[in-house]
């Protein structure tokens, strides 16, 4: 007998729009990604309390011909901020020029970057807590002012020459507001910290891109790999994609529960959304540390990671779900790490525990 599935029509995306995220499949992932994105306030999920502050600042800037205050937003990779600043300058009417902290690597490029902007235009600097000192310096007054301080010529006869920036809009984003230095903070009027999208959002992305990329998914396949995707559109839309590689192949197109679930356990991302390195990760210290607390570079040199990537991608998940904590001595799986990991928790306090934070752990 066939088996019974109530796979959902999705709401047909304008044509332009899907055969935008066609052509972008056909080139990169990065680019298959941006076409997926959200252009507009109307059709951005989650982060609703960011979403309606921003619209309120957005709708002011463009009836009162103010200029938007310079914005922050800082998270894990993946959860829009990017997107943000597309969405913004979509909505502001305005270009949206790119960059990145490491990418501006000396004054002359921020000046070029700067000088290159029109009246109004919004400039997006990714990871811009790795912006070099010399080149953060040089920005407080285009922020401040709109005004950037050349000096033409060496030694005594060096000149100074103040240019007038046109005005714009700053749109920082960082994945260490920690590491962000006070004077560069204080110069954005508005900073935001993005969270974990929810279930029911994360839910209503993948259907929304599976509707852009013409792939049939029903209630149990959505909810199955928005489950997995660690409240992050991005892992979400990547899973999407290998979960239609796998419905295609093996099926007959259409994404359901079943189908999505056993491709993603082939894929080892597992019914928590941990990936091989969240698992090893939690597997060191549960094993190798008894639990903890282990210092951050004892555990990137076990695992051969890059400090960094455990510090932003790993750690924050983890974090975020229950499965480690952060002690003032290093980081310390908890019982729902160890029976995440199938493992038994430590009935005392791992050696070397702060007995307070730990008492709490086990
Ligand atoms: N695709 C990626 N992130 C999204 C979001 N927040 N809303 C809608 N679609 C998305």
């Amino acid at each position: 007998m066939a088996r019974q599935r109530h796979i959902d029509t999705p709401p047909a995306p304008p044509d332009e729009a899907a055969r935008e995220v066609a052509a972008a499949e056909r080139t990169s992932e990065r680019a298959w990604q941006a076409a997926l994105r959200p252009r507009t306030f109307e059709d951005y999920i989650g982060q609703r309390d960011l979403i309606d502050n921003l619209r309120v600042s957005v709708r002011a800037a463009r009836e009162n011909g103010w200029a938007l205050d310079h914005f922050l937003f800082a998270g894990p990779p993946g959860l829009g901020k990017t997107t943000l600043a597309h969405v913004i300058a979509n909505e502001l009417g305005v270009n949206l020029h790119v960059s990145s902290g490491p990418a501006i690597d000396h004054k002359g490029m921020l000046a070029s970057l700067l000088t290159s902007l029109g009246e109004g235009d919004a400039l997006f600097i990714d990871e811009i807590h790795r912006l070099a000192p010399v080149v953060e310096e040089n920005l407080y007054p285009a922020m401040e002012d709109f005004r950037f301080d050349l000096f033409i010529g060496e030694g005594p006869h060096a000149k100074a020459v103040t240019m007038q920036l046109p005005r714009f809009t700053l749109l920082g984003a960082t994945t260490r507001m920690g590491l962000l230095s006070a004077p560069l903070l204080d110069r954005f009027g508005f900073h935001w910290q993005l969270r974990y999208y929810e279930q029911a959002d994360m839910e209503a992305i993948v259907r929304r891109s599976a509707a852009l990329i013409g792939v049939p998914i029903d209630l149990g396949g959505a909810t199955e790999i928005a489950r997995r995707a660690r409240g992050t559109p991005r892992i979400a839309n990547r899973l999407l994609r290998r979960v239609r590689d796998f419905a295609a192949v093996e099926r007959d197109g259409a994404i359901d529960g079943d189908i999505a679930a056993s491709s993603l356990d082939r894929l080892a991302v597992d019914h928590a959304g941990l990936d091989a390195l969240d698992r090893a990760y939690l597997s060191v210290i549960c094993e190798r540390f008894d639990g903890g607390p282990v210092g951050i570079e004892a555990v990137a040199a076990s695992l051969s990671e890059e400090r960094g990537t455990l510090e932003e991608v790993v750690e924050p998940f983890l974090l975020q779900v229950g499965f480690i904590a952060r002690t003032p001595r290093g980081r310390v799986a908890t019982a729902a790490g160890y029976q995440h990991m199938g493992l038994v928790a430590p009935t005392k306090a791992p050696s070397g525990g702060q007995g307070g934070a730990q008492g709490r752990l086990f």
